[in-house]
């Protein structure tokens, strides 16, 4: 059997990319279609970073998706950092005037699906066999299998939000994208717990025995990390081991308790930075991990995933209303403007605060020194700040 439809924009990918490229598409009146070939359950349930950058909120009220959001999120007015025994804060609302939202990817996923079904979006799961085809010419095609039956989506565009493990980038012939890479030599262990945070911010912390993250996700659960080795197992990690390392490596002050509790959720995430370019081949555009990733430091993906498809819907919607190119032609050099900012502040992040095994006394010395300078100097803790809580979406 097969089927045969047509649309506007094939998407690639539910992820926040894709599913926000479909609401900001739709709200602009052009039709589009998502596939994906994961489970509702799987992609609802995934666990990922949980900060949301103050652009990336504006960008979900606007779009009318952030009544949970609004309810259930933890505004956070700052960061703290803690090193040499020591616990500096970073105010963000005095510094830049705005503050971030800490809300778990796999909410804004689960409102954003939730939301486009009741519409009556076009949103397939557990699609098989996806290629795409014909994208260097004017009308491509998306050809997948559903429930035994073969599909073929015609499209006037294809977005690429596959994510990094995705088939778009890799449908791109070899030699049309130059590829930047890191791979970093440790990885996190992170985990979430049935344990009621005691700070109403995330620590960063910097220890001698490695990084360390104290963060949350609701008034009941805390989400933590650990920097282990690269090619580390998760069954070496038993639940005691896990509490006593976090324990040595957090605060230790009196303002401070690790409160410990049941393990409900735990992986280890590797630590990668990486950028495609450019982000588009003919009718095929890449946006958010599909082509590119960060290390989870300072939690970037979502929100530069967010700040891709804000400019590429306005490109399609420009094209496809009024036949004007401008938009599409400059879309991947406009993106990735704002990717390699990130990209920079994400690998300062990581490189500020991890242990690396081959530092000796001195680049220890001028790691503490940098993080002493940027929570002590009203000029440095400034331009931290406006960083994390997210510079501003590029126009067209
Ligand atoms: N066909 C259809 N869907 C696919 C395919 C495929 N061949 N391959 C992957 N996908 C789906 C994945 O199952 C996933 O749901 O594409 C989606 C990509 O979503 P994300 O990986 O979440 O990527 P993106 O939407 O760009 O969001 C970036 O997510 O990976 C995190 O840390 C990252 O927070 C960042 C954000
Ligand atoms: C998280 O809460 O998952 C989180 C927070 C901050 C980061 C990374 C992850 O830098």
């Amino acid at each position: 059997m097969e089927s045969t439809a047509a649309t506007e924009v094939a998407i690639i990918g539910a992820g926040p990319a894709g599913l926000v490229l479909a609401h900001l598409l739709r709200r602009a009146g052009i039709g589009c279609v998502i596939i994906e070939n994961r489970s509702r359950d799987h992609v609802e349930r995934r666990v990922r970073a949980g900060v949301l950058e103050h652009p990336t909120v504006a960008l979900l009220r606007d779009l009318g998706v952030a009544a949970r959001l609004d309810r259930e999120s933890m505004t956070h007015r700052g960061v703290e950092f803690a090193f040499r025994g020591e616990r500096r804060r970073i105010d963000f609302v005095e510094r830049t005037g705005k503050a971030i939202s800490v809300y778990g990817q796999q909410e804004v996923v689960k409102d954003l699906i939730a939301s486009w079904l009741a519409d009556g979006g076009a949103l397939f799961f557990e699609v098989d066999d996806v290629v795409v085809h014909g994208v260097e010419g004017a009308r491509p095609t998306v050809t997948y299998r559903a429930g035994g039956v073969e599909h073929r989506l015609e499209a006037a565009f294809i977005a690429g939000c596959d994510g990094f493990h995705g088939i778009c980038r890799p449908s791109i012939p070899a030699g049309r994208l130059t590829l930047a890479d890191r791979v970093y030599p440790f990885a996190w262990l992170g985990i979430l717990a049935e344990a009621p945070p005691t700070t109403d911010e995330l620590i960063y912390a910097n220890h001698d025995r490695g990084f360390a993250l104290y963060s949350m996700r609701s008034p009941q659960i805390t989400r933590l990390y650990l920097q282990v080795a690269p090619d580390e197992q998760l069954e070496r990690w038993s639940d005691d081991r896990i509490w006593d390392e976090l324990g040595r490596r957090l605060p230790t002050d009196a303002g401070f308790e690790l409160r410990t509790g049941p393990i409900i959720e735990r992986g280890i995430t590797p630590m990668r930075s990486f950028v495609a370019a450019p982000m588009r081949h003919g009718r095929l555009f890449l946006a958010g991990d599909a082509a590119h990733i960060v290390p989870p430091t300072g939690a970037k993906g979502l929100n530069l995933a967010v700040a891709d498809v804000s400019v590429l819907a306005v490109a399609l919607e420009r094209f496809l209303r009024t036949g004007d190119e401008d938009g599409l032609v400059r879309y991947s050099e406009l993106c990735l403007r704002r990717v390699w900012r990130v990209q920079h502040f994400s690998w300062w992040m990581t490189s500020m605060l991890h242990r690396f095994d081959e530092h000796d006394t001195f680049a220890r010395e001028v790691q503490l020194s940098e993080l002493d300078y940027v929570t002590s100097s009203e000029a440095a803790s400034t331009a931290l700040a406006e960083n994390y809580v997210g510079l501003p979406f590029a126009t067209l």
